[in-house]
């Protein structure tokens, strides 16, 4: 089969369409015919080597870490999906995968596509999505009333980071360029600041809580926002030992090296009396089939910037580390 494989650390001269063996289900996994892969920020990081601390992939690996397709066998362990499925799902980090014509993905991670959408729309739903709902819900806990404050609204998490604020009855402000101002609005954020023009802590004050999506200089600024006892929930910042030890299973030595590496921003949280975390997301189809319940009750909408034909996933890849996408950037298989 056809797939894009990774085959050193470093620029995109590293990656290329290869051919390459199908692989086979595990008893827990579903051998998925690709239709469609999302692309992620992760996936340029990967590349460049800047998560090796993290996950150092064993190389040559094909890349790739969401998809929608359709179940062509199944493991014999399997029991909630079947050949013919349609279904989407955030791969495996171990693995990674996706950007082929056939994935492997453990049934545990996969879930049903939400009947409305096609396979290129549906592919952009599930690394996004499950972040911003994994954020919001279970480390912010944001509930009706709370004013919340997303960073980066317009790209790939934020368009499903200003909806599900929402739908949990959020007050919603975010920054954009005047790019992304119509799109973050549409979605319902009630205050949007061009942070090409403005700053926004000279406009903002009292919020909830923060879901920074930018980290570096947005994250230190981020503070003055918040009232005291606020929360600030980083995808895009420096990891701190929770870090290590909830989502990557990890033991003391990395968590020591986060403890380290978050102590300025951890300083800054307590001066304003507020709690910093930084969270790895994980693959999950229980709540990918909640979010296609949104998707098929019109609560929820999947922003897709380009599709790009799968012989063109270097070009995919440059467009968006450009870092301008707004929703997301899709494979077309
Ligand atoms: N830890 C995790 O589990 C996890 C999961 C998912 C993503 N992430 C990370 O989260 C970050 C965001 O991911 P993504 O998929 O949303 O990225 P993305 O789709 O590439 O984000 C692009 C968007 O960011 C906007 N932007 C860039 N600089 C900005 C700034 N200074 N202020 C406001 N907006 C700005 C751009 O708008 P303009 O065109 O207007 O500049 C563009 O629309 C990445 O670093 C990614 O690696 C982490």
């Amino acid at each position: 089969m056809q797939a894009f494989v990774l085959s050193g650390y470093g620029g995109p001269e590293h990656t290329a369409l290869t051919e390459v063996p199908r692989p086979s289900p595990r008893a827990s996994e579903l051998l998925v015919r690709v239709h469609a892969a999302g692309l992620n920020p992760v996936d340029f990081k990967t590349r460049a080597g800047a998560l090796k601390i993290i996950r150092n992939y064993p190389l040559p690996i094909v890349m790739g870490n969401e998809l929608s397709g359709v179940v062509e066998a199944v493991g014999a362990g399997v029991t909630r999906f079947a050949k013919n499925d349609r279904v989407f799902a955030r791969v495996d980090k171990n693995y990674m995968g996706a950007f082929a014509e056939f994935a492997v993905v453990d049934e545990d991670h996969a879930a049903r596509m939400p009947a409305s959408l096609d396979f290129t729309t549906a592919a952009a739903v599930p690394l996004a999505a499950l972040t911003a709902l994994q954020a919001l819900r279970d480390e912010l806990h944001v509930s009706a009333g709370q004013r919340v404050f997303i960073p980066g609204g317009a790209g790939g998490v934020g368009t499903f980071a200003i909806q599900l604020a929402k739908h949990m009855g959020a007050h919603v402000a975010t920054t954009a360029s005047s790019r992304g101002e119509a799109l973050v609005k549409r979605l319902g954020a009630e205050v949007v600041i061009d942070y090409t023009r403005e700053r926004f802590e000279d406009n903002l004050a009292g919020y909830d809580c923060a879901f920074d999506l930018l980290g570096g200089d947005t994250l230190a600024r981020v503070w003055s926002v918040l009232k005291p006892g606020g929360r600030v929930v980083s995808i895009a910042g420096v990891p701190e030992p929770v870090t290590a030890r909830k989502d990557l299973g990890r033991g003391s030595g990395l968590a020591a090296l986060f403890w380290v590496a978050s102590l300025q921003t951890r300083l800054r949280a307590a001066r304003h009396h507020c709690s910093y975390r930084y969270l790895f997301m994980h693959p999950s189809g229980a709540d990918l089939a909640y979010l296609a319940s949104l998707i098929d009750a019109k609560q929820l909408e999947v922003v897709v910037d380009r599709v790009f034909p799968f012989a063109e996933a270097k070009e995919a890849m440059a467009y968006l580390e450009a870092g301008h996408a707004k929703g997301k950037v899709v494979l077309s298989l």
